[in-house]
């Protein structure tokens, strides 16, 4: 029987775990057992299918242009089935935490947002899931209450991330930190003219990422960014990119961080850039839903094991990529970080 000293170490530790000041990782339970191993899942571009009924005065925008690509391709790329092969996997390997990196709708249609919530509290507790919006899901103009607002719970700081950072009055960046982890989401998600699917974070965003990243920084954290357009410059097209990569990119390398994580390209990628506080490695993951036999590649999600190696960090990549049988099986596996 466990006397009361055990039990209310249990209850400290339940409290801790619960306002995010420690991992939840298997070995964090037991001091004694090192290194702590923090997972991290990270899927992106899910482009939730099936659209729900649209109503004809909703495509007199740039909405129109997109109902039409959808029913004459994407709806056969992005398919619901691949979707919850991966989301099935995913929640099965357990990761300590998930990251949604954008592009969770079609049109940004505000009856696509409910359905989106849904699949998200599917995934997980918000204190277990982060999400961040894409392009896809700002595609015009529309009071938050319409939109991400059916997100908010999984949009939050939490605790220890506040007290380190406070979430900024736009709601973006926020911070949750886990242990010696830090998630520093971002918006790049503006709305933009037809035939454009670019992005833009905007200075006042990007000087709270840069004092962001130095207080994180100073607490010797491992900084995981969340960014939906790849943030480095050359990384898309004028029509697709990140409008403002140049300047994101210099805080990046100015303020550092460990780790970079986005989606929009819908292709696997991976790139280091050197920071004042060693390498950030940039990494692309394609879209959680594309179909098998659609577009290479096929559905994938990424996942992260984060452990501290001395004074540095020790990061390996495993890729679980969806097959035309059905399954889900390791596509890759990569050591990003060994210092
Ligand atoms: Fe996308
Ligand atoms: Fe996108």
């Amino acid at each position: 029987m466990p006397d009361r000293r055990d039990m209310s170490l249990d209850l400290f530790a339940h409290r801790l775990l619960a306002r995010g000041l420690i991992c939840t990782t298997q070995s964090a339970r037991n001091a004694n057992e090192a290194p702590v191993v923090f997972t991290l899942a990270h899927l992106s571009d899910i482009h939730l299918s099936p659209l729900p009924k649209v109503k004809s005065h909703q495509l007199l925008s740039k909405r129109f242009l997109g109902y039409v690509n959808w029913h004459h391709g994407r709806k056969f790329v992005h398919r619901r089935d691949v979707l919850d092969l991966l989301s099935r996997d995913v929640k099965e390997r357990k990761p300590d935490h998930i990251a949604v990196t954008g592009d969770l709708t079609n049109l940004g249609l505000p009856q696509e947002f409910p359905p989106t919530a849904a699949w998200l509290r599917g995934l997980g507790k918000p204190d277990t899931v982060t999400v961040i919006p894409g392009n896809h899901d700002a595609y015009v103009r529309l009071h938050p209450d319409k939109t991400t607002a059916h997100w908010r719970p999984f949009m939050e700081e939490n605790a220890a991330g506040q007290a380190l950072h406070p979430q900024s009055a736009g709601g973006f960046p926020f911070v949750r930190r886990f242990g010696d982890i830090a998630l520093v989401a971002l918006s790049s998600a503006v709305p933009t003219a037809p035939f454009v699917a670019a992005g833009w974070l905007g200075s006042e965003q990007r000087q709270a990422l840069a004092q962001c990243l130095d207080k994180l920084g100073q607490e010797g954290l491992f900084r995981i960014v969340l960014i939906h357009h790849p943030p480095l410059p050359g990384q898309a097209s004028w029509r697709r990119a990140l409008r403002d990569a140049t300047d994101v990119r210099d805080v990046l390398r100015e303020h550092g961080a460990e780790l970079v994580l986005h989606g929009h390209n819908h292709e696997q990628s991976v790139h280091e850039l050197e920071t004042v506080s060693g390498p950030a490695i940039v990494v692309g993951v394609p879209s959680a839903s594309e179909a098998v036999d659609g577009r290479i590649p096929a559905a994938r999600y990424n996942e992260y094991a984060i452990e501290r190696a001395g004074n540095g960090w020790h990061v390996e990549m495993t890729g679980r990529a969806a097959t035309a049988g059905g399954q889900v099986r390791d596509c890759e596996k990569r050591q990003l970080r060994r210092r």
